[in-house]
């Protein structure tokens, strides 16, 4: 057994490590444990507390998937509602499909009982239109949001608020690896906009006969590199869990173009070893880590590569 997730995950790391001891399913320790996650203020990307789009809307993505039957389910840009990785496992469950988005995966969380959630933080909303009307003019603010939003885009974009995400890992007693993820997107993004945390391979990915990896920050890049899935295909080349996510990392490394920024790499192998690696110039930060034996979760350092 073993259980990783990023620094976002204290309000339900401790949570998802008692319903492992309890001897529940990794799949469902990690949704119960990102559940509360996405209901705690405190945690400023995710969920309740996260950030909105352009224009004020919150729009939440979050996935699931299970490493022995490699089932994914995933939900993108969903309007009013907190608890996306519970809904995406409903997805997986119910549905023929991987992933519904926008108000198509609303309807269906009406259909199976979801509340309507209010998630948009006071705090979160005026910091938002804070940063609106120091950007537009008189005449733009009057016609808000019917605008063009594409030169916003890029004048809203605020580096420190590109990351927000929660990602949750984990492999139970009878060795079944399975990740989960939930994240209110890159604040202030384009309408519409996903980022890799619904993206089976490039923000997560589990296989039990190897291994896991989800990734945090810019999934602008983890998208294009498949990330989660290369270091898990590492793992099936018989690469070493240090060279599967090296190797992962070099396609982050040499990108070119488009947006760059920082990203850090979650892994975890099916022998419960783990490694967590900032890139790009991004600080090490601190992640969660438990496994039997430990009287409780600690809070690590990740290292820089
Ligand atoms: N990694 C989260 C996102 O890009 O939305």
């Amino acid at each position: 057994m073993i259980l990783l997730a990023n620094t976002e995950a204290e309000p339900g790391f401790s949570h998802a490590v008692d319903s492992l001891l309890a001897g529940g399913a990794a799949l469902d320790a990690l949704v119960t444990g990102i559940g509360h996650v996405e209901a705690a203020p405190s945690v400023r990307s995710v969920g309740y507390g996260g950030w909105p789009n352009m224009v004020g809307d919150m729009e939440c993505d979050g996935a699931v998937m299970d490493g022995t039957t490699l089932s994914v389910g995933a939900v993108g840009a969903v309007p009013r509602t907190l608890h996306v990785a519970a809904l995406a496992r409903e997805v997986m469950r119910r549905l023929p499909h991987v992933m519904l988005t926008g108000e198509g995966a609303r309807r269906f969380a009406n259909e199976i009982g979801f509340t309507e959630d209010d998630v948009l933080h006071p705090d979160s909303k005026r910091v938002w239109r804070e940063k609106l009307d120091d950007l537009l003019d008189d005449e733009a603010r009057a016609a808000f949001p019917d605008v063009p939003l594409i030169p916003l885009s890029n004048a809203i974009t605020d580096p420190e608020r590109v990351r927000d995400t929660t990602v949750f890992l984990g492999i139970d007693a009878g060795g079944n690896a399975a990740v989960a993820t939930s994240t209110s997107g890159w604040a202030w993004k384009y309408p519409g906009r996903l980022g890799d945390s619904p993206i089976p391979g490039a923000g997560f990915y589990a296989d039990s006969r190897y291994g896991a990896a989800a990734c945090t920050h810019t999934g602008e890049m983890t998208m294009r590199c498949a990330t989660s899935h290369a270091v898990v295909q590492g793992l099936k080349f018989g690469l070493s869990l240090d060279a599967a996510v090296e190797r992962a990392a070099e396609d982050l490394l040499a990108l070119k173009g488009g947006f760059i920024g920082e990203v850090v790499i979650h892994a975890l192998d099916k022998n419960n070893k783990h490694r967590v690696v900032t890139l790009r110039g991004g600080k090490p930060v601190s992640y969660w880590f438990w496994e039997p034996g430990m009287a409780a979760p600690e809070r690590r350092q990740s290292e820089q590569l």
